[in-house]
C-alpha cells in the first residue's frame, strides 16, 4: 500500500515482529518484501499502539484466522479482538476493510459493531500466494469488495486506495458480503480439490503401474481441466489450505449442510495420506529407520518461503524422526522456522555436508536448487543410493543413470 502511494501505518501486537519491520527487516522470507519494506518514501511505519489508527480513513483487518484448538472450526477471536480494539478509533465515513479469511457470516456480524461508529465496513478478500506475494499485491488478479446493501460511499473509496492496480483494467467484482466471504474459501476449497484429485489418481497408479505424471500431461491439454495445480506429490500444506477447507465444513455443518462439503473431508484425507505414502517409500526402501540417516531436502511448505505452518516436509521429516530415523534436514530458508517448531531434527544449511553418510533421500519442497543438484556430483557426496521424490520434481532418468533407486509418487 505504501509503495502504492498511501502513508500506511502497520499495527500487530507482536513487539517483536514490529521491532523488526520499524528496522526494515521482514519477519519472514518472502522474495521482494526486503526491497519493499526499505524504500526510502517515509510513507510507511510500524506500531503495537492502536491509538496510531486514529490518523487513518481506511483500516484493514488482516489478523489470523487459525483452526481452534481441538476443532475444525477457524478461531475468530483475533478478528474481532482487532474490530474491537479500533472502535474507539474510527468515525463516521471511515473504511474498515476486512482480508482475513473468515466463515460465510462473519462480515455482517461485524459491519453491526462497526456500524456502531459511523463507519463502513467491506469485505474484500485476500487471495494473495505466499512466494508470489508482492506481486499479487502489487498486480492482483481480481478484486472483491462485498458491501452492505444500503451502502453507496464505499465502493468509490475503497477504488481510491486500489486506484493503481483497477487502472491496468483488472477485473473489480463487487457483491454482498457473503459472496465476497465464499468467493475466497470457495477458491481454496477448489484448489484443495484439484491438487487431492491428482493425488488420488497418484493412488490408483501407484496399484496399477500407471504414470501420474503422463497422465497429468494428458489431462492438462483439455483447457477446461488445464495442467497447473495437478502436481501429484506429498499435498498441499501451509498456513491456508488446511485450515480454510476444515473451516469451510465445520461452517457448513452449522448451516445445516454437512454431505454438501463432506467431499472435502476426503479431499483431506487423500492429502494427509500422501504424506504417509512418502514415508512408506522410505520404509520401503529401508526397512526399519533406527540409525538410518534420512536427509531431507526441503522444509517449507513451498518453495520460496519459510513458512512450516502445516508443511508436508516438516511433518514427513517429524514422522521419520519418531520412527527411529536419524533425519538431517536443509532448506534455502526455513530452517529457523523449522528448528522452531522442530527442535528435535538436525539441521544443517549446507546441502553437501548433509548428504554426507546418508542412507537416504527425500525431496521435500520444489526449490529450483535441488533440481539443479547433479545426481553424479551427488553420488561422489553422499552413500546414499535411494532418493524419494516427493514432488515428482526431479528428473528421474538422470538420477537413476547416476545410481540411485528413484521413487516417485503415483510414478515408477
Ligand atoms: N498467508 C497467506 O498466504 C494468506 C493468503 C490469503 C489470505 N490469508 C488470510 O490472511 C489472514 C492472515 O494470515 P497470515 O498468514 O498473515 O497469518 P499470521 O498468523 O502469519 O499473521 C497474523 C498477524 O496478526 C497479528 N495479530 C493478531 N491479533 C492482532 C490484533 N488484535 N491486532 C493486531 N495484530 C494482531 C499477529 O501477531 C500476526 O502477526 C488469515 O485469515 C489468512 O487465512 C493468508
Amino acid at each position: 500500500m505504501a509503495d502504492l502511494g498511501h502513508t500506511v501505518v502497520g499495527i500487530d501486537t507482536d513487539q517483536a515482529k514490529v521491532d523488526l519491520l520499524s528496522s526494515g527487516s521482514a519477519p519472514f522470507f518472502e522474495p521482494g518484501l526486503p526491497e519493499l519494506l526499505s524504500a526510502p518514501h517515509g510513507r510507511l511505519r510500524f506500531t503495537t499502539s492502536i491509538k496510531e489508527a486514529s490518523g487513518a480513513s481506511v483500516h484493514f483487518i488482516a489478523v489470523g484466522t487459525p483452526q481452534i484448538a481441538g476443532g475444525n472450526a477457524a478461531d475468530l477471536s483475533y478478528v474481532d479482538a482487532a474490530i474491537e480494539a479500533l472502535l474507539p478509533h474510527i468515525a463516521p465515513g471511515h473504511l474498515v476493510v476486512g482480508k482475513s479469511t473468515v466463515p460465510v457470516g462473519t462480515a455482517a456480524r461485524l459491519a453491526e459493531r462497526v456500524a456502531t461508529t459511523g463507519a463502513r465496513l467491506v469485505w474484500n478478500p485476500e487471495f494473495l500466494r505466499e512466494g508470489f506475494a508482492v506481486s499479487d499485491t502489487i498486480s492482483p488478479d481480481r478484486i472483491v469488495y462485498g458491501i452492505a446493501a444500503d451502502d453507496h460511499t464505499s465502493v468509490p473509496q475503497l477504488d481510491e486506495v486500489y486506484a493503481a492496480p483497477l487502472s491496468t483494467g483488472l477485473p473489480r467484482i463487487v457483491t454482498d458480503y457473503a459472496t465476497a466471504e465464499l468467493v475466497k474459501v470457495s477458491a481454496n476449497a477448489f484448489l484443495a480439490t484439484k491438487i487431492s484429485f491428482i493425488n488420488a489418481m497418484a493412488e490408483i497408479a501407484e496399484a496399477t503401474g500407471a504414470d501420474v505424471t503422463t497422465l497429468a500431461d494428458a489431462i492438462g491439454h483439455d483447457v477446461r481441466i488445464g495442467r497447473r495445480f495437478l502436481n501429484a506429490g506429498m499435498g498441499f500444506g501451509g498456513g491456508c489450505l488446511p485450515k480454510d477447507i476444515r473451516a469451510f465444513q465445520a461452517r457448513a455443518d452449522e448451516l445445516g449442510l454437512s454431505s454438501t462439503l463432506a467431499f472435502l473431508g476426503h479431499m483431506d484425507q487423500i492429502n494427509l495420506r500422501r504424506r504417509e505414502r512418502a514415508v512408506q517409500l522410505v520404509i520401503d526402501e529401508l526397512g526399519d529407520l533406527g540409525g538410518r540417516r534420512v536427509v531431507m531436502l526441503g522444509l517449507a511448505f513451498k518453495p520460496d518461503s519459510d513458512d512450516v505452518r502445516d508443511s508436508p516436509a516438516l511433518e514427513v521429516a517429524r514422522r521419520l524422526h519418531a520412527l527411529g530415523a536419524l533425519v538431517v534436514a536443509t532448506d534455502p530458508e526455513a530452517i529457523p522456522s523449522s528448528r522452531r517448531s522442530a527442535p528435535e531434527l538436525d539441521y544443517d544449511p549446507d546441502v553437501r555436508t548433509a548428504l554426507r553418510d546418508a542412507d537416504a533421500i527425500v525431496l521435500a519442497t520444489e526449490w529450483p536448487q535441488f533440481r539443479s543438484l547433479d545426481p553424479v556430483e551427488v553420488a561422489s557426496w553422499t552413500t546414499a543410493r535411494v532418493i524419494i521424490d516427493g514432488r515428482n520434481y526431479l528428473d528421474a532418468d538422470a538420477w537413476r543413470a547416476a545410481g540411485f533407486t528413484y521413487r516417485g509418487m503415483g510414478r515408477f
